[in-house]
């Protein structure tokens, strides 16, 4: 049977403790000088729908700094321009590759995916459904830069949380931590949907939407930020009334000191330019734990 990663929501406890100590390991391991040989001879076939920069990158890299190969399949320059569905795609990808990434537009497609391959699907982000990848590589990012996972946490997530799909897969996986609170702010028509505030409730864990930034990054332990989703808009002149926020230093001065601001990236104007040299701005490292998060999943279901 193939091990696929499509979603979170089967995650235990366990399963992202392990994940966050394997990328620990493989971390210390290269910090020390060392090499990986350990997916030698392997091929990973990144199949992207939609554009990336990071997620595409570091499943290369990650898969590069192992030891394996890649194979890129971009829908602009494929048979995907001829008219041939994703499952034809899927299907001749598994006849080279021994795992495929797939990024696609639309809700549950790497589920589909999976249905049909005979090679193992890692979900890279299925419309503003789940990233289950990013997802682990932000509590790592959590983990690291808080020190644990099990102390009175306060999330506040800010920005498009209707279609943030790493919002989305984060929280589901920080439920698995009992002490976590998230505060959420967003535009009034982009709050976060019902079936994630009724997963939350589900856990008991709490949850408060708030009016006020100001208000809410004092609280913060973590303040994590997201674009607006313009391309998820269907009516695309609702853009241009949804009112903007942006993190600046001003705002920055409310926070605790230990406080850290993540963003998934890209940004566009949610965080100024200004805030990259204050030390709690962590989404520059936030990618660099990726990398080791991404090498740590590709051992996993690779291996
Ligand atoms: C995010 C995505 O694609 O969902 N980016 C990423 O994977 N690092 C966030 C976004 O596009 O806003």
């Amino acid at each position: 049977m193939n091990q696929h990663l499509l979603d979170v929501v089967n995650f235990k406890n366990e399963d992202i403790m392990s994940y966050i100590s394997k990328a620990r390991d493989i971390k210390m391991f290269l910090d020390l000088g060392n090499n990986l040989t350990c997916l030698k001879g392997k091929i990973l076939a990144c199949l992207f729908f939609e554009p990336s920069t990071r997620t595409s990158c570091s499943f290369q890299a990650a898969m590069l700094k192992m030891g394996g190969s890649v194979i890129s399949v971009t829908d602009k320059y494929s048979s995907v321009e001829k008219g041939e569905t994703m499952e034809d795609t899927i299907h001749s990808l598994g006849c080279y590759a021994d795992a495929i990434v797939l990024r696609h537009p639309l809700k549950g497609s790497s589920h589909l995916a999976a249905s049909i391959s005979n090679v193992p699907i890692i979900n890279a982000g299925d419309g503003n459904g789940e990233h289950p990848t990013q997802a682990l590589l932000d509590i790592f990012t959590i983990y690291s830069e808080l020190g644990s996972l099990d102390n009175e946490l306060v999330i506040t997530f800010l920005g498009d949380l209707k279609n943030s799909r790493t919002i989305h897969s984060l929280i589901r996986v920080l439920c698995l931590f009992p002490k976590m609170k998230f505060i959420y702010i967003s535009p009034d028509s982009l709050e976060m949907p019902s079936e994630i505030v009724s997963f939350v409730e589900e856990k008991g864990i709490e949850q408060v939407k708030s009016m006020s930034l100001e208000e809410a990054i004092k609280e913060a332990d973590v303040l994590y930020v997201t674009r607006i989703q313009k391309e998820r808009f269907t009516d695309i002149s609702l853009y241009s009334t949804i009112s903007k926020y942006c993190v600046d230093a001003a705002l920055m001065s409310n926070a605790k000191e230990k406080m850290i601001v993540m963003h998934p990236l890209p940004r566009n104007q949610e965080i100024a330019v200004e805030v990259d040299k204050d030390p709690r701005a962590v989404y520059f490292k936030q990618m660099k734990y990726g990398l080791y998060m991404r090498m740590a999943i590709l051992n996993t279901l690779m291996h």
